[in-house]
């Protein structure tokens, strides 16, 4: 049993793990220890983080060790009669799920780090993933501008927020590769994309933690679901994921591994089962592939009951089997159950668990706690908590973050922007007066959102601005946790009331200069537990939308959504359409500066916009079928619909147009470890100043396996004003254009032709080719 830990790990990652905790850990396993990858801060080298945790280590008795390895939490009672302090005061909690409540994360942590034995200082999480008070957009959003520094810098604010409230542990960045619009936590991650995907999971662990653990006013970070939990069965939430392994390593695992790679001090492993192991419980998984192959050196924290789900999963026999695997798979910590702190030290009595890995998973935890600097300062700035959660800064940052999340879908005519000069406005829609849906899932400490009404009547003061609901949109079941308690999902509005609103919008719409409708989803209908079967619009959204495009006037489309709906009517019969996703606080204003220009809208779909939801899974990185994309028969088709989608990835308009030209390679063929530099002018042919994103694309066109269509290797949004011409540059190296062979099964260079193509969008023209030489 005492190899069962770690065993499979390769010379390799053992010389880059080793470091740490040598002797003791390789004594008592024969296997690697680990530490963080980030430089530490100056005072805390490796070799006192390792005195240190030795030293608490063998102070520690067995159930304090199983404590380090359980958060606590409020689900399996109703919160208000929770009690944890006990637990605390024992030092049989090392970390506390889902508390938010600032004067009792402080009380407890005066509990643990004054009146138990040891002092350990606890961690409290929470899923701050989009902004604490000042709500940035949804992460979907966040990726949709296509803008890593933006984004670092909005989740080092959300982190400072969190931090001086108490919180030190976020759950954060959901890095899921998102195919399938169907699933509904799409709207969590950055998309389809596993180099943009990358680029966002990098930029949001700087964020979070800043650039090693410690950094002051940041949190701890868990990369999550670990891994593959995007590719739900039929985008079914929890479903099964069944991912072969070299699109698992060249898809799914490449934004974990960018985290880990930023030094994300924890991986939050998945709930469903990959390829038939439960996430949660898989050895290979958790241990050849997290610790071994991505070198990841920080600790694993299951999800919320995942380690108990392994029973549900009928992978465990009981409680007691559920921990046996989730300790021996490799995961650290039982998030929010207290499964391991009654069944782990049976384990360990009955000779089943050697002490020897309780100690190992411990020592990781205490080594992210130690590195964070949570010993010396274990609270949150609460004194400052009123200031920094008030920041105007912070808040303006969540307007300029919403403003570049949006993405101009459709502008017939030069429809948008509107002008300022508007008498009137009818503006229609279920939630175009809501301050909290228009933030999305996942927010934390209240404040109100500025809905698209109040964002309207900001920008024009004086212009009548006629509101109608114009019907309702609601989920049909609750969510799980609601129907667990007995609630049903919110009553739909009775039918002849919603007919009664469509009838009033179409006399607003008749009595107005224009139009603003807006649709899409509440914020429960896209998350956790919020896949859709048909991506329709919801509720009488359809029947309102043609009612008022029927009236003739002008029209224009918002939409606040998490994923792609099906909006195939209205992209031929509505001439202007946004995508504002769920832009957050100041999600109002920015939608109103980008109706009237004072915004260019400059952001590009991180997802291929399905038609249908029966175009799921669409994704635009798909291979070759037998005859090229351009062969009208033999390509994969279905009879009776097309197979393009929408609108395909990294697509999005601007008030302006830019041209592309002069794409120049500075060699024609490179050597396997060689650097390739790609050069391309992009001019700014419009009236008005704008954003454009370039992307790279690149193909290899023959090799021992076959190649996506088109793969993102290299993106840059800039700015041009009217007339201006910037060259903009990329490289092409090993990074880019290695991938894993099924064949060799390793990461590969292979000596083959490659195509370039750089461009405003996946489907960008401008080409050219260059050659790997051996
Ligand atoms: C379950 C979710 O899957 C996960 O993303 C979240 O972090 C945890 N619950 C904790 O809230």
């Amino acid at each position: 049993m005492s190899n069962t830990f770690h065993t499979t790990t390769a010379p390799d990652s053992l010389r880059r793990r080793v470091r740490i905790f040598a002797m003791t850990f390789s004594t008592l396993l024969g296997c690697a220890p680990s530490i963080a990858q980030s430089p530490p801060p100056a005072a805390t080298s490796d070799v006192q983080v390792s005195q240190r945790v030795e030293a608490l280590l063998t102070q520690m008795t067995l159930q304090e060790k199983i404590g380090q390895l359980t958060q606590i939490g409020p689900a399996l009672v109703p919160p208000e009669n929770w009690q944890p302090e006990d637990l605390i005061r024992k030092g049989e909690a090392g970390s506390v799920l889902w508390t938010i409540d600032s004067a009792l994360i402080k009380k407890w942590q005066e509990i643990a780090v004054k009146e138990s034995r040891l002092k350990i200082p606890l961690l409290f999480g929470f899923d701050v993933i989009h902004g604490y008070k000042n709500v940035f957009p949804e992460p979907v959003g966040m990726a949709a501008s296509w803008d890593p520094a933006m984004v670092e810098r909005a989740q080092a604010m959300a982190a400072h927020e969190a931090s001086v409230s108490g919180i030190n542990w976020t759950f954060g960045p959901m890095v899921d590769i998102a195919r399938d619009s169907r699933w509904g936590r799409m709207v969590e991650g950055a998309g389809e994309d596993p180099y943009l995907g990358a680029a966002m999971a990098r930029a949001q662990v700087l964020g979070f933690q800043g650039p090693r653990l410690g950094t002051p006013n940041r949190v701890l970070g868990s990369v999550k679901h670990f891994a593959g939990y995007g590719a739900a069965d039929g985008g079914r939430d929890y479903d099964s994921c069944y991912i072969p392994e070299e699109l698992f390593r060249n898809v799914y695992l490449r934004p974990f591994k960018a985290a880990i790679d930023a030094g994300v001090g924890t991986v939050m492993s998945a709930y469903m089962c990959l390829n038939d192991v439960p996430a949660s419980g898989n050895k290979w998984l958790l241990q050849d592939v997290l610790r071994r192959d991505l070198g990841f050196s920080g600790f694993v924290v299951s999800d919320s009951y995942a380690v108990q789900s392994l029973i549900a999963h009928g992978y465990a026999r009981d409680p007691e089997d559920a921990s046996y695997r989730g300790l021996t798979a490799g995961v650290n910590v039982d998030m929010g159950s207290e499964t391991y702190l009654r069944n782990v030290a049976k384990l360990v009595e009955s000779g089943k668990v050697p002490v020897g890995l309780v100690d190992q998973l411990v020592r990781e935890v205490l080594a992210v706690k130690i590195r964070m600097g949570l010993f010396e300062q274990p609270y949150g700035d609460l004194a400052n908590k009123d200031t920094v959660l008030n920041d105007p800064v912070h808040r303006a940052a969540t307007r300029v973050a919403a403003q570049r999340a949006i993405v101009l879908l459709r502008n017939e005519n030069g429809s948008l922007p509107l002008k300022k000069t508007l008498g009137s406005i009818a503006l229609i829609g279920p939630i175009a007066d809501s301050t909290e849906d228009i933030k999305g899932s996942w927010t934390v400490e209240g404040g109100a959102a500025v809905s698209v009404l109040e964002g309207l009547r900001n920008k024009l003061p004086a212009a009548k601005i006629n509101f109608v609901r114009g019907g309702d949109m609601q989920r049909l079941y609750p969510m799980p946790w609601e129907a667990r308690e007995g609630k049903n999902a919110p009553a739909l509005m009775p039918k002849a009331e919603m007919m009664h609103e469509v009838k009033k919008a179409v006399d607003a719409a008749r009595d107005a200069d224009t139009v603003v409708l807006v649709l899409g989803e509440r914020a429960n209908m896209s998350g956790e537990a919020a896949s859709s079967a048909t991506l329709v619009l919801g509720g009488n959204q359809q029947q309102l939308l043609e009612a008022v495009v029927a009236t003739g006037k002008p029209v224009v489309l918002v939409l606040i959504n998490g994923r792609p709906l099906d909006i195939s009517w209205a992209a031929e019969h509505v001439p202007a359409i946004v995508e504002a996703w769920f832009p957050g606080t100041e999600g109002g204003n920015a939608i109103a500066d980008v109706l009237f220009g004072d915004v260019n809208p400059g952001g590009k779909l991180p997802v291929s916009w399905p038609r249908i939801a029966g175009q799921s899974p669409t994704y635009y990185n798909h291979n070759y079928t037998q005859a090229h994309e351009d062969d009208p028969f033999f390509t994969s088709r279905y009879s009776d619909f097309t197979t393009a989608p929408l609108f395909p990835f990294g697509y999005g308009l601007s008030y302006t147009t830019f041209g592309f030209s002069n794409l120049a390679l500075d060699q024609k063929t490179i050597t396997a470890d060689g650097t390739l530099r790609v050069s391309v002018d992009v001019e700014n042919k419009g009236g008005v100043a704008g954003d454009e994103v370039v992307q790279l694309y690149i193909h290899q066109q023959a090799g021992s396996a076959a190649h996506p269509v088109r793969e993102l290797k290299g993106f840059q949004r800039i700015t041009l004003a009217p007339d201006e011409k910037k060259t903009v540059q990329f490289s092409l190296g090993r990074a880019e254009l290695e991938f894993w062979s099924p064949e060799s099964r390793s990461w590969v260079v292979e000596p083959e032709i490659f195509d370039v193509w750089v461009g405003g969008d996946s489907k960008a023209p401008l080409h050219a080719e260059f050659r790997v030489n051996q």
